[in-house]
């Protein structure tokens, strides 16, 4: 059986205090709860991290960062290394993610170069693919997902990717309020873990937990969630908000 992942991505919202509150909150709800229906992982602002990995103390959320350098250390102003991100206590990182592919031009190369750097420092890497809508209106959204696997994960070994979560984030979905249809989700999901299958056998392809993000809400988790190449989601938004994200954690 597949792992079942809820991971929330606060991107670039929330103070300190803000955040920290958010996290207790989270913490709180689910250490009262009596089983695990998956993994929850919150994935915060470098600056919650520390503080984050102090007040999950339950034990049942994981904590992540939402992006890394591609370099461990040194002269890199203003950069976070995967290390420092270790360190503070969180055991993921979002790569790839399409907003650091498209604000700061992350290419293939790059993330599959930070990627590696992750891995090898111990982190888990959450990794973002996904087609914009142009792409998908002409019909080349699987050719785009394709691209983004080959150049920026491939290059992993079999070994390395139990430390990959994949998470496909169809562009035109993100903060639109507009959702892939379970089927468009479950279409795409399936295509992926064909070719997982292709590279690395059907181990591999059978236990890579394939997370959809993209305009998740408590009202349409359930059915996105309950296609069967489909094994959770990344939430945007909607993880801001403990009430919404945990009832997307209850879906599942
Ligand atoms: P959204 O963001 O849920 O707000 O659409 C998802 C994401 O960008 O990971």
């Amino acid at each position: 059986m597949r792992k079942k992942i809820v991971a929330g991505n606060w991107k670039m919202n929330l103070d300190l205090d803000e955040g920290l509150k958010l996290a207790g909150a989270i913490d709180k709800y689910f250490a009262e709860k009596p089983a695990e229906k998956g993994q929850v992982i919150i994935c915060t602002p470098f600056i919650h991290l520390a503080g984050a990995a102090g007040i999950l103390k339950h034990g049942k959320i994981a904590l992540g960062a939402q992006n890394c350098a591609s370099e461990a250390s040194g002269a890199y102003t203003g950069e976070i290394s995967p290390w420092m991100i270790k360190s503070t206590g969180a055991q993921y990182v979002i790569i790839g993610h399409s907003e650091r592919r498209s604000y700061y031009n992350e290419d293939d190369k790059i993330l599959n170069k930070k990627t590696l750097l992750a891995i090898n420092t111990g982190l888990k890497v959450i990794f973002c693919i996904g087609e914009v809508l142009n792409e998908r209106e002409s019909g080349n959204h699987f050719i785009v997902v394709r691209r983004q696997l080959e150049e920026g994960l491939f290059p992993l070994t079999e070994e390395q990717m139990d430390s990959i979560v994949i998470a496909y984030e169809p562009v035109w979905a993100i903060g639109t309020g507009l959702t892939a249809s379970p089927e468009q989700a479950q279409e795409m999901h399936k295509y992926i873990r064909e070719l997982l299958k292709g590279k690395y056998g059907n181990e591999c392809a059978k236990k890579m937990p394939i997370l959809y993000g993209g305009s998740c809400k408590p009202s349409n988790a359930a059915e996105i969630f309950s296609q069967p190449d489909v094994d959770g989601g990344l939430i945007g938004g909607a993880a801001l908000k403990k009430e919404d994200f945990t009832a997307i954690v209850e879906t599942l």
